[in-house]
């Protein structure tokens, strides 16, 4: 069985490939990558909107993680940073402009695996690098297998996939474009825990050579910290903007920053106000 830490060096070699251009950038002092103005989405099935006035600034290169209770709005944000929902009001804009609908900017990981089921996992992967017309889709898809750990069924159909499995080729789908905004909604959340850890370190060293911007939606608060550098915390009914942690840790993060007394005290605030807004969706 093939282990994702044999294929870190795979990881190295491929982001070392990468357009220099996303390598070098730094944060701009111009808007923000992402911007998000008041914006409300009420899908009119409730008698609150799923969102309501919401306002998120990101800048290019930023890591965001969003938190919070089941059902508090984070994936209509992220849908709606993607393009996919617009809102009922209020404004998103990609780069300064208004977004209209989804854009080629954006690699989306969607809270479930959405692979074409016709196309073999290889061909899944290679779709976005051969629709944007970049050299080598092959390779650039046989890279990321590598990343993600599935060299081995890069010919396999995905409905013969574990779930988990499906969720880390949708990850590779959504990296091979190399997008410079990456929207991911629990993309770990079907993984046991080890894959899971190896898919965290995999990703801050692809975030750290290219330097996304990353809106990442989790569960997980040590998942969130160890991640992000900024952690917004939704709270429900109506989804709203509760708070927002700036993560003090220097990078590159080791697993071990989990164990210092900063990093459980930030894990133990965020905990309480998941808990309290959670217990508010049960009433
Ligand atoms: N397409 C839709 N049509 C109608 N209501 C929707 C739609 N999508 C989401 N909702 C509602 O909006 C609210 C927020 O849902 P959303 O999926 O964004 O929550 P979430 O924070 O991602 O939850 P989870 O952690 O369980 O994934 C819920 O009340 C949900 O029922
Ligand atoms: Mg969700």
């Amino acid at each position: 069985m093939i282990t994702l830490k044999a294929q870190a060096p795979r990881l190295v070699h491929l982001v070392e490939d990468a357009d220099s251009a996303h390598a070098t950038e730094t944060v701009p002092a111009g808007p923000p990558r992402l911007h998000l103005k008041n914006a409300t989405v009420d899908f009119g099935n409730r008698q609150w909107p799923a969102v309501e006035n919401a306002s998120l600034a990101i800048g290019a290169g930023e890591f965001v993680a969003l938190l919070g209770p089941s059902g508090c709005g984070k994936s209509t944000l992220l849908n709606v940073f993607a393009g996919f929902q617009a809102p009922t009001s209020g404004d998103v804009l990609l780069d300064g402009e208004p977004l209209r609908g989804p854009s080629a900017k954006c690699g989306v990981v969607f809270q479930k695996h959405s692979l074409f089921p016709w196309r073999s996992v290889l061909e899944n992967v290679a779709f976005g690098p051969r629709r944007l017309g970049l050299p080598n889709p092959l390779g650039i898809a046989r890279d990321l297998l590598d990343t993600v750990g599935l060299r081995d069924v890069a010919s396999a159909w995905p409905s013969s996939l574990s779930g988990g499995m499906q969720q880390r080729v949708g990850i590779a789908r959504a990296l091979a474009t190399r997008p410079p905004v990456l929207l991911m909604d629990e993309p770990f959340g079907a993984l046991d825990a080890q894959t899971r850890a190896l898919m965290q370190e995999e990703l801050l060293s692809i975030w750290d050579r290219l330097r996304p911007t990353v809106v990442f939606v989790t569960h997980d608060i040590e998942e969130a910290i160890f991640l992000a550098d900024r952690v917004v915390v939704m709270q429900t009914r109506p989804g709203r903007i509760a708070r927002e942690f700036d993560v003090p840790f220097a990078r590159p993060r080791a697993t071990g920053v989990m164990d210092e007394p900063a990093f459980i005290e930030l894990r133990r605030e965020i905990s309480e106000i998941i808990r309290a807004e959670a217990r508010k969706s049960f009433r």
